[in-house]
């Protein structure tokens, strides 16, 4: 019996291959641990930006491959099919972090009726979200097509929600206007769906094929393509938030607006084209939005269950948009995974997809 994983190079992300490797043996299982077959993950810009950020954040040290090659994390679905867990029987679903594979072993720890944590060695070190699972079997809020919306979505409205909340606490840096780079991204725009009604202006940034799709959300007050940013009026305070990581667009936002610029937030790198050593630049300075920090903060704040409470309403609001914003398609087969990795690595996939793969 054998497993297949779709692996890639760590250092030329462009060479990518399907391996098979002999499949877990169910009866050779170490107490506690179960086999899962991983039945269907997303597969996003997101999943790009795992593999760049690789070894600077341990995500390769999460799914072991071959050496030189990574297996990048994806969100997605598993089924338990072997189980030397008392707790937890064959049949379960899970909704986690998985590798890009048919197969995966978790050593099951921390069980509770929602959920549990896999406790392998190799994935500690990393922040908590990504060793959980949910146990999710015959939750309707997890079947069919709201499903294939919590895989492509859940976890990247939850930066959304985060980023949002944080602007909100800090009244927007005394911004009336927030900027949002690759605002055709499922990220930005979730936050533009949430910030979109407080009374401050979104203007989403995009390249120019993508212009048509970022004004059809109708979240976005103003949408600028990324050759006229100089355009803007620069004469009042503006925010910033970063899904693109370009180190030029950047630049030229903050020597355009100098000091006008109130909030600098780093959350992504669609574009791939950081450079390693930015200038200082004019305005609030660059930082990294951290999304674990904010989380504990309201953790510690709203009490038990306050985060889970407010995001479920957020995302109880959201979804029912995504019937008009997603088409998902679903691949099947090693060619087809390998394909939308090329599509999305190369940014070929229209903005209007959202991709559930299996192996
Ligand atoms: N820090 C965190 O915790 C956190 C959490 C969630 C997401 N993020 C980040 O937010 C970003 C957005 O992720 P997503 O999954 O929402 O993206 P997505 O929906 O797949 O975004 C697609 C958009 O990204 C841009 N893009 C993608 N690939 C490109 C390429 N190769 N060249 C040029 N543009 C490309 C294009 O937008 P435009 O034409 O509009 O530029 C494209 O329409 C990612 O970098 C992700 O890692 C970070």
């Amino acid at each position: 019996m054998q497993s297949t994983d779709f692996i890639v190079a760590r250092d030329d992300l462009q060479q990518c291959k399907v391996i098979d490797t002999e499949r877990p043996d169910a009866a050779a299982l170490p107490n506690e641990a179960l086999l899962v077959e991983v039945t269907r993950f997303a597969f996003t810009a997101n999943n790009i930006t795992y593999a760049a950020l690789g070894d600077q954040l341990k995500y390769w040290q999460l799914f072991p491959a071959p050496a030189g090659y990574g297996n990048i994390p994806v969100w997605g679905f598993g089924e338990v099919i072997a189980s030397k867990h008392p707790d937890i029987a064959v049949g379960e679903t899970l909704f986690g972090y998985f590798p890009m594979a048919t197969h995966l072993v978790i050593e099951a720890a921390d069980v509770s009726k929602r959920g549990l944590r896999d406790g392998a060695a190799h994935r500690q070190g990393v922040a908590p979200v990504y060793n959980a699972y949910s146990r999710i079997s015959g939750d309707p809020a997890f079947a069919g097509k709201q499903g294939y919306y919590q895989a492509l979505l859940r976890p990247l409205f939850t930066l959304s929600f985060l980023v949002d909340d944080f602007l909100g606490e800090n009244e927007f840096f005394g911004a009336k206007r927030v900027m949002l780079s690759s605002a055709s991204s499922k990220t930005a725009y979730g936050l533009a769906y949430l910030i979109h009604g407080r009374g401050i202006k979104v203007i989403g940034l995009t390249s120019a094929g993508n212009v048509d799709f970022v004004k059809s959300l109708g979240c976005y007050d103003e949408v600028v393509t990324y050759d006229k940013v100089t355009s803007m009026p620069s004469d009042r305070p503006v925010a910033y938030v970063d899904m693109a990581g370009n180190s030029a667009l950047r630049e030229q936002l903050h020597r355009h607006f100098g000091e006008q610029m109130k909030y600098s937030g780093r959350v992504g790198l669609t574009h791939r084209s950081t450079s390693a050593d930015e200038p200082v630049l004019p305005g609030a300075k660059p930082s990294w939005f951290f999304a674990p920090d904010q989380i504990r903060k309201r953790a510690k704040e709203w009490g038990p269950g306050g985060f889970n409470e407010r995001f479920g309403a957020a995302w109880a609001g959201f979804v029912p948009n995504l019937d008009r914003w997603i088409i998902v398609t679903e691949g099947h087969g090693p060619a087809a995974v390998q394909n939308v990795y090329l599509d999305t690595l190369n940014g070929r996939v229209p903005p209007d997809q959202g991709h559930v793969l299996t192996l």
